[in-house]
């Protein structure tokens, strides 16, 4: 008997240990972990860098309230800011936090400029921007929100690839377009860089606020720091939570000058975001992954990976419909409901997990080895040949 809610649909299983990309069961089972935590444990399991400063800084502090200056933080977010097109940063604890932030901050901008009634946020329909009461509502799917009412107003849609009905929903009233450069829980869909680049003309030309939820796809997932960086558009607002704490919570809002403009003392806080010890963990994070090394053999592996996969679809063409995304935030169509192959993949101890369009999500973590990466195309071609 569970005492915990049933709001999730649990594998029957649990591990004791993880190293690199495998994880341990009690009873030495060995899985490649091509999950992470859904793109959370960005260095894999256990990494020694990331274990060592942890162990560290717990012997010196942990927690100290936002009413005092944290150098820890100080530090992450001069990274961040020098890092990327950013030139403020806001820590929070999970993405739903960092993308609820993120409206926050458009709309305070606004509001601060004198013109409040800009405060509707247009976003993709069946986007994923986190569980909060909002960020259901901005997600605009009605599983998610059904059973939530009333309704969070504020939010306004359109279909992912509809341009016309985009441009038809911004209104005087549209404070930002929000979207993840690439929906990863809506199938891991990739918004082409000519996209991006179009959006980036539709907000300047309305004066609106662009915001790229890079919670998922960002901190070296595609090869590059953020996934938008190859289109060379700069977003307003990036919201960023997952790979850059490795395994530890931490969430962030990063934003230019215009928009942190707004967000003076008072306006937004969280007890737990950006103490020290989430800092620490998260400067490591991103002094590895930011390494342009580091992210080169991103690109490379993932391109062999992604090649491999495509051989599979060739080999299995009434199998697999498609393999889609970048870098190692790949995902797998098939023609059929997905449940099954990833049951099959887990019988030969290769863990994936699913995500909407029977879509099949690889996310190995972004050190993997190259051994690693034939083991699971090994795995992934012995279920096709027997389905
Ligand atoms: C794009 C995106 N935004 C926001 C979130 C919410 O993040 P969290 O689960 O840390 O609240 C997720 C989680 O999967 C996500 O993929």
């Amino acid at each position: 008997m569970s005492y915990l809610t049933k709001n999730y649909n649990r594998k029957k299983i649990s591990f004791i240990r993880g190293k690199g990309s495998y994880l341990y069961t009690a009873n030495g089972k060995k899985y490649l972990d091509f999950v992470q935590g859904i793109a959370v444990n960005s260095l894999g399991h256990s990494h020694p860098e990331l274990i060592k400063v942890i162990n560290n800084q717990s012997k010196k502090l942990w927690h100290v309230s936002n009413s005092f200056i944290i150098p820890e933080g100080e530090i992450l977010a001069k990274k961040l800011a020098k890092g990327t097109f950013a030139d403020y940063v806001m820590f929070q604890n999970s993405g739903t936090e960092a993308t609820e932030a993120a409206i926050k901050v458009a709309r305070k901008y606004f509001y601060s400029i004198g013109k409040p009634k800009k405060n509707r946020i247009l976003c993709v329909k069946n986007s994923f921007h986190g569980r909060t009461i909002a960020a259901v509502f901005a997600s605009g799917s009605k599983k998610m929100t059904e059973g939530f009412g009333p309704k969070v107003v504020g939010f306004d849609h359109f279909k992912f690839g509809d341009h016309k009905s985009l441009n038809k929903k911004i209104t005087k009233n549209t404070a930002a377009i929000m979207v993840e450069t690439i929906l990863g829980e809506g199938g891991i869909k990739v918004i082409p860089d000519w996209c991006l680049k179009e959006l980036r003309k539709i907000c300047n030309k309305k004066k609106i606020l662009l915001i790229l939820d890079e919670v998922q796809c960002g901190i070296g997932r595609t090869g590059d720091f953020f996934a938008f960086e190859k289109s060379k558009v700069k977003p307003d607002i990036v919201p960023i939570a997952k790979g850059i704490g490795g395994g530890f919570p931490i969430g962030a809002v990063l934003m230019n000058k215009k928009t942190a403009s707004g967000m003076t003392a008072g306006t937004h806080g969280s007890t737990f975001g950006g103490n020290p010890l989430a800092m620490k963990v998260g400067s490591k994070v991103f002094d590895i992954i930011s390494n342009k090394s580091f992210l080169k053999d991103i690109k490379k592996n993932s391109s062999y990976f992604i090649d491999k996969l495509n051989a599979i679809k060739k080999k299995y063409p009434k199998i697999i419909k498609e393999v889609r995304g970048r870098g190692f935030l790949i995902g797998l169509q098939l023609y059929e409901d997905q449940t099954n192959f990833i049951e099959k993949l887990m019988e030969k101890k290769l863990l994936t997990i699913r995500a909407a369009e029977n879509v099949i999500r690889i996310l190995p973590p972004l050190n993997v080895k190259k051994n690693e990466l034939n083991s699971a195309i090994k795995i992934i071609e012995q279920v096709c040949s027997t389905y």
